[in-house]
């Protein structure tokens, strides 16, 4: 029985000499590669992988998606019924947003932008600088990358709040939940950061109307998913000054097109989908016990739950 990996060109081999590090004895297939369609027991698929061509293998018992992410995977039409769907919970892929997060949170906290201004004026000018317990900052998802970037700015001083969906308690974060607890939670934010999983209750959740509950003068920075984003509503709040920054790593569609105002936005710092990337060397344990846990009949790990869509 064959494992089948798909992915962009250029990572293809990565991946595949991973999993053959971890267990040499697994046959893979490189898509469109697959060979006999009965003999594939395992897809391990990034983005681009079409969810109704996975239907093609009968045998197919086992879905890995190649990031934190599966929003990609559970839209329609969604992976073949029955196949449960598997994603990656890694201390690299954390700890990278942790970093892009804090990266972003700095450059506005710190009025990088303000003072790149000044540099380019050759104007000589200190502006007044907040301490950290100034600035609040709001963390829209407090799963696996919310959390580990609450650790980070709570650990400089940062007031962290958490929201979630559901009531959820994260220790030394100010909690918030449900409809009444996002406006709540936004009225407070110096800076809003969108760590949510991608569903069809959060798409859209940076919209005008959330957007417009932020402090004047607020933060956005998102590195969670394109679809959270109303890309014409945030573009209105940066153009009318209610929002002063924001750091965009995700985008819909991408590649973002070259005629995206986003590109040359004098607001916008972007990155292309490239805060937190999975190192196939660093997942190819959890992804082969998983393969070993199918083959065996045991229970999976970082099962994705369709009913919550993460
Ligand atoms: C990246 O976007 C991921 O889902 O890991």
């Amino acid at each position: 029985m064959a494992i089948l990996l798909s992915t962009k060109a250029h990572t293809m081999q990565d991946w595949k000499a991973a999993l053959l590090a971890v267990d040499p004895s697994l046959e893979i297939r490189l898509f469109p590669d697959a060979g006999n369609p009965d003999e594939i027991e395992a897809a391990v698929v990034w983005t681009a992988h079409d969810m109704m061509e996975l239907r093609r293998y009968p045998n197919l018992k086992l879905i890995v998606s190649m990031g934190a992410g599966v929003d990609h995977l559970l839209r329609s039409p969604g992976p073949p019924p029955g196949i449960p769907v598997a994603r990656l919970k890694d201390v690299l892929l954390t700890s990278a947003m942790a970093e892009w997060v804090l990266l972003n949170v700095l450059r506005f906290h710190r009025q990088d932008p303000e003072y790149r201004a000044l540099q380019q004026r050759k104007e000589w000018l200190e502006l007044s600088a907040p301490s950290t317990a100034e600035r609040r900052v709001g963390i829209l998802g407090i799963g696996e990358l919310g959390s580990a970037s609450a650790r980070v700015l709570t650990s400089l001083g940062f007031p962290v709040m958490g929201w979630s969906r559901s009531a959820k308690t994260l220790p030394g974060v100010q909690n918030f939940h449900g409809a009444e607890g996002l406006v709540a939670m936004a009225g407070q934010s110096d800076i809003l950061i969108c760590l949510l999983p991608l569903t069809p209750q959060t798409r859209g959740v940076l919209n005008a109307r959330l957007l417009s509950a932020l402090p004047r003068g607020a933060y956005v920075i998102n590195g969670a998913r394109g679809g959270h984003m109303v890309a014409e509503d945030m573009l209105a709040a940066l153009d009318s000054g209610h929002i002063a920054g924001a750091a965009l790593d995700v985008f819909e569609p991408e590649p973002l097109p070259a005629e995206s105002r986003f590109w040359s936005h004098p607001k916008v710092f972007l990155t292309p989908h490239a805060a937190s990337i999975t190192i196939p060397a660093s997942v190819a344990p959890q992804v082969v016990e998983n393969i070993h846990n199918m083959r065996a009949g045991r229970s999976l790990i970082n099962l994705v739950d369709f009913s919550l869509g993460y």
